[in-house]
């Protein structure tokens, strides 16, 4: 980190995909970005403004002593926090095991709520600040081998609802990004991807760019919801 204190962006997921290309694009528009990765052995961003701490984001113990920690330490003032970290379990949900059900609820939902709760404070007392959640076309409606997925971004986009009416009178902004196909490692693991082609799926950068719209809105406007999705729905089976 260079000395001068620039405000902080929190990106949770920063090492992969969407949230590599936002902490990029922050980066670039002057913010330090902290990186809330799983692997700090490995940093995929070497920038003088960006520094990252390791946590499981799906362990609920060892999330919340790790945020309270970065809390004590903080020194910058926080320009917003980015919840974006994720995974996907599709299949029919007879197909999907207890655990997977339990990780990915503790992964897409649960591990932001105790983020947020976290933060929150902070920022109220500030008096300023954007809370992002990246949710999903799978916000939405429900799809089919989307089960618990969608029920995780159902609950992203129903706890964001909420607390954009609990924020308003602290100045602190709620905003929900919808990102249908976007093409990165997150369908590595899937049966499925988007198909090949540039219409076939958003770029990440598309998505960072999202971000940097709701940052840049006029301090007394919020952008409460943007559904981004690519100009036709080509999926294709991926063997894996
Ligand atoms: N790709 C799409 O089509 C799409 C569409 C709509 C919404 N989204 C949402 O966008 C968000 C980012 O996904 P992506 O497409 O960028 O996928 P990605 O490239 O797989 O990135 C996911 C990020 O989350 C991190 N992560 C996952 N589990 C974690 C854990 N337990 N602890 C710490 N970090 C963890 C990953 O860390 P590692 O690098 O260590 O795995 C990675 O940085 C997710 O919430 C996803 O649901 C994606």
């Amino acid at each position: 980190m260079s000395n001068e204190r620039k405000p902080l962006i929190v990106i949770s997921g920063s090492s992969s995909g969407i949230g590599l290309a936002m902490t990029r694009e922050m980066l670039g528009r002057g913010y330090a970005v902290l990186g809330l990765v799983r692997n700090a052995s490995i940093d995929v961003v070497q920038h003088p403004d960006y520094r990252q701490q390791q946590v499981d984001m799906a362990d609920s113990n060892e999330l919340q002593s790790v945020i309270a920690e970065i809390l004590k330490t903080l020194a910058d003032p926080v320009r917003a926090l980015v919840n974006n970290a994720g995974i996907g379990r599709m299949g029919y949900l007879e197909q999907l095991s207890v655990s997977d059900l339990r990780l990915v609820m503790d992964t897409n939902f649960l591990s932001h709520a105790i983020v947020t709760r976290a933060f929150l404070p902070l920022l109220k007392r500030q008096g300023y600040g954007d809370i992002v959640f990246i949710g999903s076309e799978a916000a939405l409606s429900g799809s089919r081998q989307g089960s618990i997925y969608c029920a995780s971004k159902f609950a992203i986009r129903g706890f964001a609802q909420a607390l954009r009416e609990e924020c308003g009178k602290s100045n602190v902004r709620i905003s929900l990004i919808n990102p249908g196909a976007v093409r990165t490692p997150f369908f590595h693991d899937l049966h499925f991807e988007p198909g090949e082609g540039e219409d076939n799926a958003i770029a990440p950068e598309d998505v960072a760019n999202a971000l940097a719209m709701v940052l840049e809105a006029r301090p007394g406007t919020v952008l409460d919801e943007i559904n981004l999705s690519p100009l036709n729905q080509v999926w294709v089976k991926s063997g894996r």
